[in-house]
């Protein structure tokens, strides 16, 4: 079974007509936006540039002064002013969409009853979550993902499923592409023999990429960690909707209390840009803690590395922190990943960075890779 953005649930909030009309406006006007910002390049070398460079009496030659020198551009701020009020719309309209829909999708959640998939959920009302966890509402997500109303609210996770669906549409990205997907594409080549037992998905948000290893894998014992309780129930609800075997567990995944060395594979997806310096340190070593020699690690993430752009496109990818919500995007972009890897326990060639093709999108993945040797 695959398992990809086209597949739906009934945990998935319905739109009517007219709500899916206006997301459609949105997820164009965001394409369009994205578009338009090719036009920076020409803002700057016609205009900000030298409006800098008269004003400071030098160049803007570093990222952090092209940043400034963009900030005074008309272009720039109307670009910038239209993407964060679109990626605003774009929330307001979804959360509207399943506080409409909650009643029926609460519903759904009851029917699951006591877990027809064989799947589980592991709530800790104890859970102290990390600092990180509450650095911002990342990407605008209203309430972020710790947001909890009551022991029965999906909110956060609702909103990250429908969010991301819009958000991915947005920025080009078929609903083929599932991140796991490519992933699971990859492994098939680099890995034919794998036949993980035991999978462990960390900061599954709402259990995209832990469904679509468990449905590829139906022999293996999947595990999913996030952080956020109202993001992990929904997760179980959906995975028990499309039938699929998951244990949901709200931990951190810098501070695992899963055995030494009991997972075969272990994987997160697009966390690494979402957490700290100190946090990306301690999920490494956790991640390489409970693997088992022979086993693999796969951290997925967006392949913006900072040493492969100039200085002018590290200043407007800055435009995350600055702008989205974003507080560790730099962080990641400079960090030297394999180095961390290594920090973390792997030997100097069991670490490994590359990128992978998108399954239905314009662009790359970026994978950091460990395999840990038997001893
Ligand atoms: C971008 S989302 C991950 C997306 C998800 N893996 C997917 O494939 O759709 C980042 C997630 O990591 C979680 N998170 C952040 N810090 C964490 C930590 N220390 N331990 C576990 N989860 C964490 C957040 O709550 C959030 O749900």
């Amino acid at each position: 079974m695959v398992i990809d953005r086209s597949t739906t649930h009934e945990m998935l909030a319905q739109a009517t007509s007219e709500e899916a009309a206006r997301l459609r406006y949105i997820v164009e006007l965001k394409r369009r936006l994205t578009g338009y910002s090719s036009g920076m390049k020409r803002a700057f070398d016609g205009r900000a540039a030298a409006a800098y460079e008269a004003a400071n009496g030098k160049a803007a030659e570093t990222r952090e002064e092209i940043a400034t020198a963009m900030t005074t551009d008309p272009f720039y701020q109307a670009w910038g002013s239209l993407t964060r009020t679109a990626q605003d719309l774009m929330w307001n309209t979804v959360e509207g969409t399943i506080r409409r829909d909650m009643p029926r999708m609460q519903a759904a959640a009851e029917m699951v009853g006591n877990a027809p998939a064989g799947g589980s959920l592991s709530l800790d009302p104890a859970f102290r979550a990390p600092a990180d966890a509450f650095a911002a509402n990342i990407h605008g997500q209203p309430g972020g993902y710790m947001r909890l109303a009551d022991d029965q609210d999906i909110m956060a996770g609702a909103l990250y499923e429908s969010g991301g669906n819009a958000f991915s549409a947005g920025t080009g990205i078929g609903s083929r592409d599932s991140k796991a997907g490519a992933v699971i594409a990859w492994l098939a080549r680099e890995y034919p023999d794998l036949r993980p037992k035991r999978i462990l998905d960390l900061g599954c948000s709402a259990g995209g990429a832990s469904v679509a290893y468990a449905a590829h894998f139906p022999e293996a014992e999947v595990h999913a960690v996030d952080v956020g309780p109202a993001m992990l129930r929904y997760a179980h609800f959906r995975a028990e909707h499309l039938g699929v075997r998951v244990h949901f567990h709200q931990m951190d995944a810098g501070a695992l209390t899963f055995e030494d060395e009991s997972f075969d594979l272990v994987v997160s997806h697009n966390l690494m840009h979402e957490v700290s310096k100190g946090m990306l340190g301690k999920i490494f070593a956790e991640a390489r803690r409970v693997l088992k020699p022979g086993g693999v690690v796969v951290h997925q993430d967006v392949p913006v590395r900072g040493r492969d752009f100039s200085p002018f496109e590290q200043a407007m990818f800055s435009w995350q922190t600055r702008n989205n919500d974003e507080p560790f995007w730099d962080d990641f972009v400079y960090a030297d990943v394999p180095a961390r890897m290594r920090e973390a326990g792997f030997g100097p060639d069991e670490s490994r960075e590359l990128t992978i093709p998108m399954l239905d999108g314009p662009r790359f993945w970026y994978l950091v890779v460990g395999d840990k040797r038997a001893a």
